[in-house]
């Protein structure tokens, strides 16, 4: 197993909304390279790059034309191969994004499928038998192309289902065992991708919807089909490419089992993240409401159950945000910011930082949808470097999505303000770096209980937190020779009983 993934601090840029090199209003490799100083001084040691395949973008690059070729939005082959070289010369490694589920409706292969005769690429995408079979639970497509039968998509209906075959195979009239020779096809052509670009530098993949690949496999903590292929990948890396990872959106614990390095805890309604962060539902918030209407308890509880079903295999993904999320500033102030990034990231897990959320980047409402990303397109919008035109990012005078002009929120203004957000983001990933207690597996949870200060232990480090805008006191059961050594805003102060008193939206590393 590649161990450098233990000490990873991954930042996930959106090629488009980085940096604009060219002038042309998208970002591109190019000016991802030119950056890499900036991402390598904020203490990121690697980088998640969206798909930067060509594409006609109607999923923002999610939806694949040639696998093996860059998109000419983001620069030449030889843009790329700098991009990486660049990247490992200052130590930063890269994973790129595998979409191994769907193809854009615009690949050859799908064409090739979708013609009126049987030909080599017939069976390898998911038809139905006949144009007026719509079967239930699947998003089927008609009448579109001249061969017989609806094709079953997997997100938009322009992002047509590569075909592994099913596991419970109900309509065999179209449906194939994932056993089946034309499935066993489509998983030697993504072994072919993924061999591709790890021998072009690649460190690894993020693997889009990985839970995708076998249909009528069993339920999400299931999936024993999907997880079988998975297995096969992790076993062809481990073979051939020992130190390349894989990083799974799933969001489940089952994805560690079916071979992936990391899974991705996403914002899904009513799990830990969710809780911690995001929640919101009839008169219920999540742990980082100010006003105290949320619950560590619940947080903590699947939490652990969460870590402890992974930490022997695998490691949990832990995110900022990312480009289907909506960030987290304006939602909340930069204060709550440093505690909930001090949260997150010294929790037992991967850190994922999304690029912006360095600086307080504000998810941007009511923008109309670029690319087909309509609310997502919110939290995709260009970098803030500057206060120079187009906030620094592009010299065009139409950029791919509007660019916020913003005294306080760019990367610049930041630089200059010892407490600023960027500032702290340095500091924090510092710390995490010189702790080794950081990245074990050493955790447990001291107190959790409603909107009191949440409490856990990471070996002989105690972080305890406060989301309220009053100060709380909380029994942390710290050792008499405790030392505050890392907070976001003031300190916690330990009182005579023992006992510490958090600051207002604060938190607070002891160590022991
Ligand atoms: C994943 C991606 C998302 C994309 C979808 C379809 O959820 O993160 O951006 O639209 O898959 O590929
Ligand atoms: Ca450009």
């Amino acid at each position: 197993m590649s161990n450098w993934l233990k000490t990873a601090i991954f930042y996930e840029i959106y090629p488009n909304s980085y940096m604009d090199s060219n002038g042309d209003g998208y970002g591109d490799l190019k000016g991802i390279t030119e950056k890499l100083d900036y991402i390598k001084s904020l203490g990121a040691n690697a980088i998640w790059l969206n798909p930067h395949y060509d594409s006609p973008f109607m999923d923002g690059g999610y939806d694949v034309r040639d696998y093996f070729k860059v998109s000419p939005r983001f620069g030449t082959e030889a843009d790329f191969d700098e991009f990486i070289g660049e990247a490992h010369k200052r130590g930063i490694r890269v994973i790129l994004d595998l979409v191994p589920g769907h193809t854009s409706e615009q690949h050859p292969d799908f064409l090739r499928s979708a013609e009126p005769t049987r030909n080599e690429m017939y069976d390898r995408f998911i038809w139905t038998t006949h144009e007026w079979q719509f079967p239930e639970g699947f998003k089927a497509i008609s009448g579109r192309h001249n061969r017989k039968g609806n094709y079953v998509v997997n997100f938009y209906s322009t992002q047509p289902s590569l075909n592994y075959g099913f596991y419970n195979v109900t309509e065999p009239d179209w449906q194939m065992p994932y056993t089946s020779e034309a499935a066993m096809a489509t998983r030697a052509w993504l072994k072919s991708v993924i061999r591709f670009w790890l021998d072009r530098g690649a460190d690894g993949f993020r693997v889009d919807m990985a839970d995708s690949l076998v249909k009528n496999d069993l339920s999400q903590s299931e999936k024993p089909a999907t997880s079988e292929i998975w297995r096969d990948v992790r076993a062809m890396l481990d073979k051939e490419y020992p130190e390349a990872v894989l990083v799974s959106e799933w969001s489940n614990p089952q994805a560690i089992r079916a071979g992936f390095h990391a899974d991705f805890m996403l914002d899904h309604h009513g799990n830990p993240y969710n809780r911690l962060v995001r929640y919101e539902e009839a008169g219920q918030h999540s742990y980082f409401d100010i006003e105290g209407r949320g619950d560590a308890a619940a947080f903590a509880k699947g939490f652990t159950e969460w870590f402890n079903a992974v930490k022997d295999k695998g490691y949990i993904a832990v995110i900022s945000c990312n480009h289907d999320t909506p960030r987290l500033a304006p939602f909340y102030s930069p204060q709550q910011l440093k505690a909930i990034y001090t949260t997150l990231f010294t929790l037992p897990g991967v850190p994922f930082m999304y690029y912006g959320d360095e600086i307080g980047m504000k998810y941007v409402k009511d923008l109309p949808s670029v690319e087909c990303g309509f609310a997502r397109t919110g939290s995709r919008t260009p970098m803030q470097w500057n206060r120079q035109k187009n906030a620094g990012f592009s010299t065009a005078d139409k950029t791919f999505l509007p660019t916020e002009d913003d005294a306080v929120v760019n990367a610049e203004a930041q630089a200059k303000d010892k407490n600023s957000l960027l500032n702290f983001v340095k500091a924090l990933f510092e710390f995490r770096k010189a702790h080794e207690q950081l990245t074990s597996n050493d955790f447990e949870i001291v107190y959790a209980k409603g909107a009191e200060p949440l409490v856990y232990k990471r070996g002989n480090l105690t972080v305890a937190v406060n989301p309220l805008g009053a100060a709380q006191t909380v029994n942390a059961a710290l050792t008499k020779s405790a030392k505050a050594v890392f907070s976001a805003g003031d300190a916690a102060k330990i009182n005579s009983d023992g006992t510490v008193t958090l600051p207002p939206v604060s938190a607070t590393v002891f160590q022991n």
